[in-house]
């Protein structure tokens, strides 16, 4: 094994694993937590999951709005996958520990997604500004090239930031005490175990953080003040309620996602901010993935459509197995 310089000037043995505190609630409310994060986690992938193969295999599906939608459906599956199940394990298990590489992946993975996550949904309100907005357009500015080159773009600029950050940390050396005090292995809980010098690394990942999240975040936001203000321009009370409705339900949960990642990420940590990261955490680390289907997608008429056809064609072959399976047989 490598031994860092550090480590042997500390006479410090090196951490192999680590330990992952999680909510630290007692035994009995391990189970309890178990089984609401495991309904979490069923209905964020049968939402998801859904949600994509209605975009792939639905040809009224093809239009830049529902790609995005299906990317960013794909993206919530990986990103709840990288979370939930290793949770849930560690509350039926009870074992808490965590290999260094492990941590390690864990942290490169979640900085990626929700680097991705925070493109997708600011690319998203965007697409819906142009939409309504800029309706004359809309085809010029979103056509299927560009769309894709800002696809790509999004994932290489995730990667490349995370994998930076990634392997400044595992350059710092942990020496104990091994205990995160976190649900998953997070950037600044993971940073406060580590006896080297952190202030780089927290400066880099101040600047990224900061880059990451509020420039999609002021392109969030101006986007819907903008579509906002447009429907309120709708004559009929009932288109514009509906409208309405839609836009603030997305606000909401797009609010909510950033929100908590400022106060977690931008904020600094002083003592009272400190205890209340891990419960602001929750929300973008588990709650978006499930609600996003259902607010952006399921709600859609032209999604509820899609899903009655798929439903029917299904039912449709299954009829015609039972009935006649000569005929299928011959065919
Ligand atoms: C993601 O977007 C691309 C188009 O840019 C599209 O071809 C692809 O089908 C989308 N993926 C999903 C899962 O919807």
């Amino acid at each position: 094994m490598q031994v860092t310089t550090s480590e042997k000037w500390n006479n410090h043995t090196a951490i192999t694993e680590f330990i992952l505190l999680g909510f630290g609630a007692a035994n009995e409310l391990q189970i309890l937590l178990f089984l609401v994060f495991a309904v979490i986690y069923i209905f964020t992938m049968t939402g998801n999951i859904l949600i994509v193969i209605l975009v792939v295999s639905d040809q009224h599906l093809h239009t830049p709005m529902y790609y995005f939608l299906g990317n960013l459906s794909f993206l919530e599956v990986c990103y709840s996958s990288n979370i939930l199940p290793k949770m849930l394990g560690r509350f039926l298990t009870g074992d808490k520990t965590i290999s260094v590489s492990g941590c390690f992946t864990q942290l490169f993975c979640f900085g990626c997604l929700i680097c991705v996550e925070c493109y997708l949904l600011s690319l998203m309100s965007f697409d819906r500004y142009v939409a309504i907005c800029k309706p004359l357009h809309y085809a010029t500015i979103m056509n299927g090239r560009i769309i894709l080159y800002l696809l790509v773009g999004s994932w290489i600029c995730a990667v490349s930031i995370s994998f930076l950050i990634v392997y400044r940390v595992s350059q710092l050396s942990f020496c104990g005490p091994d205990e995160i005090d976190h649900f998953f292995c997070d950037f600044s809980p993971l940073l406060q175990l580590s006896c080297s010098d952190i202030s780089h690394v927290k400066l880099l990942a101040l600047i990224f953080g900061s880059i990451n999240i509020l420039p999609p975040f002021i392109l969030t936001i101006t986007s819907y003040v903008c579509i906002i203000t447009a429907i309120l321009r709708i004559s009929s009370t009932t288109g514009r309620q509906k409208a309405f409705a839609t836009c603030s339900s997305h606000l909401i949960v797009v609010t909510l996602f950033y929100g908590t990642l400022t106060i977690v990420y931008i904020l600094p940590n002083t003592s009272t901010l400190g205890e209340l990261k891990k419960v602001f955490s929750v929300p973008y680390a588990v709650l978006t993935p499930m609600v996003n289907p259902l607010i952006y997608s399921l709600r859609n008429k032209e999604v509820k459509e899609s899903l009655k056809r798929l439903w029917i064609d299904s039912s449709f072959r299954g009829d015609i197995k039972r009935s006649n399976p000569l005929l299928l047989r011959r065919g």
